[in-house]
């Protein structure tokens, strides 16, 4: 499409979220989507959290401990895995009974004065090893559970961590259940103390750029923790963390309004008939909306309600569609399945490769069921309304989304960005805030943008942006961290 066609297509779009209206209310049978969601990745695991009985490793003066590794498997390839500054531990979390935070640090490729960049996956309760491995780290695994240098890693331009959390996803664990978390304030508190101890250890990294960055579920975590960080930093902190953004890959943020979208763009894009579409419109979407208003205005019991209907109605949806990935619409799944992230977990699996990570006889959870039950509550809660106050401090946010998604679709995610009342609303609208992004003379989306508040929509991926546009994706936030996205 070329800018103009562009303009045009979004201002129709922009007028028609403006007038999408509510319906009446109705009733459905809630349907769990936790079984679905996990084993959408090919994921069956024997444990979905980690509680351990032995709690030696767990008294340790020091909070934060690092380890230098070495992957068992990692071909001979050049650069040698020496050359990269990597390290892997765990981190002894402040107010639990005994949990300990896993996660992976790697200095960049290029220049330790790079950003220092924070990746959190989502789910809730996705390990972040997810996006490391098949992402945007500095190795992708291959099918055979080898390792080869993913030339679009986010290591070469920046300081990047990746951390498994909340407690109890991929490697962290703790000895006692009562230490899983759930809400946002408790899950916030562990990565603010975390970055604080973490920049304790690494002082000469305190001066850089930091970002925080994630998928999906981040559309949570990231406006809250950065809030966190923000609010810290005003009140004299004993390490002031450099906050200059967030960046969103296909986020849920504002989920009363990307779930209205939802029959709406599945109609849109042919997936279902008009028919299907009417019915779910007039039967299930009501009690959709009429629950997460009422999650919006405070009322907690209905935040659950809100997830059991939405998430019913998401399930009808799917369960009229052709079988699609409903990360990807141009593919089908295969049975159930999604992705295949198998090999992932074989490979975290191995004991040579958790002797190496210095990781104790404990599963690695891909994806945590009890983590994501126990999220739960927060899940249809609204994390659009802190952003406003980020854009006036300057903080930027990029929120990049992939156009073939369907749960956290593009539609959905500029509704809200419209819809959100901020500085420079009315300037961002402006047909001329749209242009086109190219790389190399090859238009790969299409941004709109005005003073830190950017929308990229990405060209040719689904909801793992990293993934299926890798170069795309290292472009993008290199820019963008430099302050010259366009
Ligand atoms: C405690 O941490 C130190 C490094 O600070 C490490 O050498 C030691 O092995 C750790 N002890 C235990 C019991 O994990
Ligand atoms: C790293 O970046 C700094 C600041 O831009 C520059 O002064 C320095 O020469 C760079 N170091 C290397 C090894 O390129
Ligand atoms: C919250 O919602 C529940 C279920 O809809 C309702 O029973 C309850 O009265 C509401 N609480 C408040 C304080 O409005």
């Amino acid at each position: 499409m070329s800018p103009t066609s562009l303009t045009v297509f979004l201002s129709l779009l922009i007028f028609y979220l403006f007038f999408i209206s509510s319906f009446t209310y109705a009733r459905l049978d809630p349907t769990p989507n936790t079984e679905r969601f996990i084993n959408s990745l090919n994921l069956f695991p024997d444990h979905d959290v980690s509680i351990v009985n032995d709690d030696s490793s767990i008294n340790n003066a020091s909070r934060l401990v690092e380890k230098r590794f070495k992957f068992p498997s990692l071909p001979n390839s050049k650069p040698s895995i020496e050359d990269l500054g990597h390290c892997a531990d765990y981190y002894r979390l402040p107010h639990t009974i005994g949990a300990r935070m896993f996660y992976f640090f790697f200095e960049s490729r290029n220049n330790e004065t790079d950003p220092v960049v924070l990746w959190l996956s989502g789910g809730p309760g996705a390990s972040s090893n997810i996006a490391l491995f098949c992402e945007n780290g500095p190795f992708h695994i291959t099918e055979d559970s080898s390792l080869v240098w993913n030339d679009y890693g986010w290591d070469k331009v920046s300081n990047i961590i990746y951390v498994d959390q909340p407690i109890g996803t991929g490697f962290s664990y703790s000895i006692d259940d009562t230490d899983i978390r759930h809400n946002l304030v408790d899950v916030t508190n562990d990565l603010y103390n975390f970055l604080q101890d973490f920049f304790d250890k690494h002082p000469k990294l305190v001066q850089n750029d930091f970002f925080i960055t994630g998928q999906s579920f981040a559309g949570h975590y990231a406006p809250a923790l950065a809030s966190r960080i923000n609010q810290e930093n005003k009140a004299n902190p004993k390490i002031h963390i450099n906050l200059k953004g967030i960046a969103i890959g296909n986020g849920l943020t504002n989920p009363r309004l990307q779930y209205e979208i939802l029959p709406y763009y599945a109609r849109r894009c042919k997936l279902i008939e008009e028919e299907d579409y009417l019915h779910i419109k007039n039967t299930m979407l009501p009690k959709c909306m009429k629950a997460t208003e009422d999650c919006d205005m405070g009322n907690e019991t209905d935040c659950l309600i809100a997830f059991d209907s939405c998430d019913g109605m998401f399930g009808e949806i799917l369960r009229r569609t052709n079988n699609i990935n409903y990360y990807d619409y141009r593919k089908q799944r295969n049975g159930r399945m999604n992705y295949d992230f198998s090999h992932l977990e074989n490979f975290l699996n191995n004991q040579l490769v958790k002797d190496a990570l210095g990781v104790p006889d404990i599963p690695f959870v891909t994806l945590s069921s009890k983590v994501y039950e126990a999220m739960k509550g927060e899940y249809m809660k609204n994390y659009d309304t802190g952003i406003p106050a980020l854009l006036a401090d300057g903080i930027k946010v990029l929120l990049y989304v992939g156009e073939f998604d369907v749960i956290c679709n593009y539609v959905g995610n500029l509704k809200w960005v419209i819809e959100m009342a901020w500085h420079g609303k009315e300037e961002f609208l402006k047909p001329q805030s749209l242009v086109s992004f190219s790389i190399d003379g090859i238009e790969m989306g299409a941004l709109r943008s005005h003073g830190p508040l950017s929308f990229l929509e990405v060209h040719g991926a689904g909801h793992m942006v990293p993934m299926d546009q890798p170069k795309t994706a290292l472009h993008m936030i290199q820019r963008w961290m430099h302050g010259d996205l366009r």
